[in-house]
Parts: structure tokens; sequence; C-alpha cells
């Protein structure tokens, strides 16, 4: 038996070398996916609640929004306005791809209001529930959801998208703003609609815009400028507290100097949207929209 054991005995310390070595992939697998997990979890954009929210935010006809003859109805159909806004500001020319990027795509709609103008449109949003929805949405062209009246009490209806939009044209996959994949490729059009105040890291994805957005094209960034601890630890903020020296940091003028060198601010806009809660609770923002025009390398300094 000792001859045995002695003659096998490297058998042995490759075996509890494989199973020490199986052991520790197995924890890491775990430990990602439980981290993983956790962030689905404990984001927000992933419930249920949210998802019909925007479902009507985006899709709901404006007597579905707000059911009151008062109120403020220019506030109405936000997600359609800001694509609108997109394509009037958009200037074709030779070498610009016409191809638009819908950065924080929530469940699509501006999405699919970019593909009247452009040849493919890309959503990319963190949440999978949002991004299942948009896929659905593509797919089928329409989504039945729920909304809350009061308490338990909801009325059923239907997210459409308008017959005459091309549904084909638009990709629609989860991403991180932060860290999006090297391969995305370059955009005529890119759009972030209430974004920048919603990331971990908001000076992330600004440090992607210059390779995002082609040489001519555009890049279109709407915010309310709502920073919170919630979203955005506050080291991370591109406004809104005063700094070490005294001074207040305006989120504007960061923006500006941060696209200073590769960015021609062309025009501003306030652009007001209204989120229906329940059919008496609702939230009225004001989002400020920028319109930056990528120089071309003759026009840098
Ligand atoms: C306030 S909502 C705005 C959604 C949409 N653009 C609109 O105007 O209705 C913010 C969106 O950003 C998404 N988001 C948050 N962090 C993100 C990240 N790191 N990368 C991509 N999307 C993110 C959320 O899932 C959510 O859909």
């Amino acid at each position: 038996m000792a001859d045995f054991l002695w003659d096998n005995r490297h058998y042995f310390v490759a075996a509890a070398f494989a199973a020490s070595a199986g052991v520790s992939v197995y924890c890491t697998y775990k430990l990602l996916n439980y981290e993983k997990d956790r962030k689905h979890r404990d984001n927000v954009y992933e419930t249920q609640k949210m998802l019909n929210e925007y479902l009507v935010f985006h899709y709901g006809s404006p007597a579905e929004v707000l059911r009151w003859d008062f109120g403020p109805k220019e506030a109405l159909d936000f997600p359609r306005r800001v694509a609108e806004e997109c394509m009037a500001t958009f200037q074709p020319k030779e070498g610009v791809p016409s191809r638009a990027l819908d950065i924080g795509c929530a469940v699509g709609r501006t999405s699919f209001e970019l593909a009247r103008k452009f040849e493919q449109v890309v959503g990319v949003d963190y949440s999978q529930n949002f991004v299942d929805a948009c896929n659905q949405i593509r797919e089928d062209g329409h989504m039945d959801y729920e909304v809350v009246d009061q308490g338990h009490l909801t009325t059923q209806l239907k997210a459409l998208v308008p017959a005459d939009i091309d549904r084909s044209r638009c990709i629609f996959q989860q991403g991180d703003a932060c860290n999006l994949p090297l391969d995305i490729g370059q955009f005529g059009c890119v759009v972030a609609a209430n974004l920048i105040c919603r990331l971990y890291n908001p000076f992330d994805f600004l440090s992607r815009c210059e390779s995002l957005v082609a040489p001519g094209g555009l890049l279109v960034i709407l915010s309310p400028y709502s920073f919170s601890e919630a979203f955005t630890p506050k080291k991370h903020w591109i406004g809104g507290y005063v700094d070490d020296d005294g001074r207040e940091v305006i989120a504007i003028e960061t923006l500006k100097e941060f696209f200073d060198t590769n960015f021609v601010l062309v025009k501003e806009k306030e652009m007001p949207f209204f989120i229906r809660e329940t059919a008496r609770k609702n939230q009225w923002t004001v989002s400020h929209a920028s319109f930056w025009q990528r120089k071309e390398s003759s026009e840098k300094a």
C-alpha cells in the first residue's frame, strides 16, 4: 500500500492542485456573479415600477400621461422632442457616419425616433430590464404595460412605435457609459439625455466623447444637473458644489472647459419634461440641452 501511494504521489499532488484551482475558480465565479446580482438588485432602473414609469414617459399619449386639461403640456413627449432637436441640429456631411448613439436610452423612444434620419441607431443602457423592453418593442412594435392610478389601482396601456419608423435600423445593448466597448465605433450623433447626473463617474463618459463622435458630428448632452450622492460620489460631480477655493462649480462651465479643445458649443436650449408617477403625482423638471459639434482637425487651434 505504501509503495502504491509513493509510486502515484505525483497523481495525488496533481489532483490536489486541480481541486484547489477548481475551488478558487468556482469561488471567483460565485463572487463575480454575486457582485453582478447585487448591482442588479440595487439598481433602481431595474425595477418594474421604473419600467412602467419610463414606458409611459416614452410612449404614453398626452392624455395617458397628463389627464387634466391644465398642466405643463409643453413638457410632454420629451424623448421624441429630444430626437427632433438632434435631427434638426445635425448637419449631414461627407465622412460623417449616418449612425447615432443614444446612450442611457432607457426604453428606447428617442432611439426609434432617431431612426427616421439615421441609418443605424445604437441604444445602450445599463439596465438589462430596460434593454429587454427595447428589444421586445423592436421585435413586436409594441409592448403592454400598466401604470399606477392610485395605490394598487392600475390602468393597462400599450407602448407603440409609430408605424412609419423602420425599427430594424435600431440595435439595443446593455452597456456602461463609463466603460463603453472600444469597438463600438464612431457616430455622426451621440445623445446623452438626462444621463450625466446618473453616472457613477460622469468624467469617464465625457472623456470618451471625443472618440465616439466623428469629426463634424454632433454631441447632445441634456441634464437637469440634479447631482446626487445616491448615484454619483461627490468627488465625481461635474457641478453643484463649492470647491476648495470657495468657487461655485457650475456644470455647464465644466462642460465648456472639458470640451473646449475638441468641440464647438453650437446651441443651448431649455427642455422641460414630465414624468407620471401616479394619476395625481408627477415630476416636472427642466433639462438643459447643450449641442456640441466636434471640430475637424483643421479647426483645432
Ligand atoms: C434619468 S434616466 C434617462 C433615460 C432616457 N435618456 C430619457 O431621457 O428618458 C437615466 C438612464 O441612464 C441609465 N444609466 C445609468 N447609469 C448608466 C451607465 N453607467 N451606463 C449606461 N446607462 C446608464 C439608466 O438605466 C437610465 O435608463
